[in-house]
């Protein structure tokens, strides 16, 4: 077992990483009635049996980001009044990213707000999205747009969950993985190729990736500086999500992003050629795409335009100087940014 403790502003949690926790409940100390929120595709796999362990209501969402909504919001709001939840009440949010963004939105403004307690499922929601506060749905015109921040009273890591998860959920999950990796601990680089059915590995790897994210939150709670870092890739990423009409999932093109941010580092001489030649090494091994299947590095260029973080107009990437050493770079001219593209194609 291992527990990592967060500071955070508003009140501390530790994130408890252990094989087995899902069916040992008699540790898990929760406060008033408690209502276990997950989804179709998890409520077989774990969420009755855990419901009925705790004795605790159960609460099922349809599976998908279309569900990421204020109408699952609503419907989750109906369902903890009719079951009796009040103030003093918990919600478990048990599934991936969508289900831990959505019921702890719903925990966060229900009554103003009830306890939550994060059970994630996915590699990504347990090194990344569990992590950190941030909780939310998208809305019609985008992703992510309204949302909170929300401190879990704890999160609950079952590794073990890991060998039932799709495997292109658990390479998605690998990419931010290398992320956390090439931001801060190198020996996760290596580590990304164990198998989702070595829980014991897995574990271990679930184990310096929520490290790494733990660091860069306590740092930077409320995402004023060095939680940009974590954009690492994503820039690239989103702008490939975009222009593929969303067909890439948000992982597959993390991994190429990250590439291409390694690559753009090199031609910048920010760092030596080893680290973009590691990356693609490693994207090969682990069976995630390291090209970009012909998207047109114009219209890629285009898209990552319009973010949000290029203040006026101003071009904004997190590059590398190392692995291990993150850093922000301004006002990079086009033709180095299309030109690492092409090479991508
Ligand atoms: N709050 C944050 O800070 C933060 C950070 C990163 C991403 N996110 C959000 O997270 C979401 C993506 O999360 P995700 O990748 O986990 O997607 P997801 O929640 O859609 O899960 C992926 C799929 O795997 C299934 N699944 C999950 N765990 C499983 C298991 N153990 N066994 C079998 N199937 C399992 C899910 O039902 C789903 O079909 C996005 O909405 C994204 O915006 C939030
Ligand atoms: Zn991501």
């Amino acid at each position: 077992m291992a527990t990592v403790h967060v500071t955070a502003p508003d009140g501390g949690y530790d994130i408890v990483i252990e094989p087995g926790l899902l069916s040992r409940v008699e540790s898990w100390e929760l406060h008033g009635s408690v209502v276990v929120v997950t989804n179709t595709t998890l409520a077989p796999l774990y969420g009755e049996k855990l419901a009925a362990r705790l004795g605790a209501a159960l609460v099922i969402v349809p599976d998908g980001e279309q569900y990421k909504t204020l109408e699952i919001v609503a419907q989750l709001y109906r369902e903890f009044v009719s079951v009796g939840l009040d103030r003093s009440g918990t919600v478990i949010a048990l599934g991936g990213g969508v289900v831990g963004d959505t019921a702890g939105f719903a925990a966060a403004t229900y009554m103003r707000g009830v306890r939550l307690v994060q059970v994630p499922t996915s590699l990504l929601a347990m090194v990344d999205s569990s992590v950190g506060g941030k909780v939310g749905v998208d809305l019609p015109q985008g992703k992510n747009l309204v949302g909170a921040f929300k401190q879990p009273d704890i999160v609950l890591v079952d590794p073990s969950a890991l060998t039932t998860l799709p495997q292109r959920e658990w390479r998605c999950g690998l990419a931010e993985v290398i992320k956390h990796g090439l931001l801060a601990d190198a020996a996760l680089l290596e580590m990304a190729s164990c198998s989702q059915n070595d829980t014991r590995a897995a574990a271990e790897l679930v184990r310096r990736a929520v490290q790494v994210k733990v660091d860069v939150v306590q740092q930077d709670p409320f995402e004023q500086n060095i939680r940009a870092h974590l954009n690492l890739g994503h820039t690239f990423a989103h702008a490939i999500e975009q222009v593929s009409g969303y067909r890439w999932p948000h992982g597959e093109a993390v991994g190429v992003g990250l590439l291409a941010a390694a690559r753009l580092s090199y031609r910048l001489n920010l760092c030596g050629a080893s680290v973009p030649e590691q990356v693609e090494r490693i994207l090969k091994n682990i069976h995630l795409p390291h090209r970009l299947d012909n998207l047109d590095p114009q219209a890629l260029y285009a898209a990552m335009a319009t973010d949000k973080k290029w203040q006026s107009g101003r071009s904004r990437f997190v590059l590398l100087s190392e692995v291990g050493k993150a850093e922000i770079v301004e006002h990079i001219a086009p033709e180095y940014i299309i030109s690492t593209l092409e090479e991508l194609l």
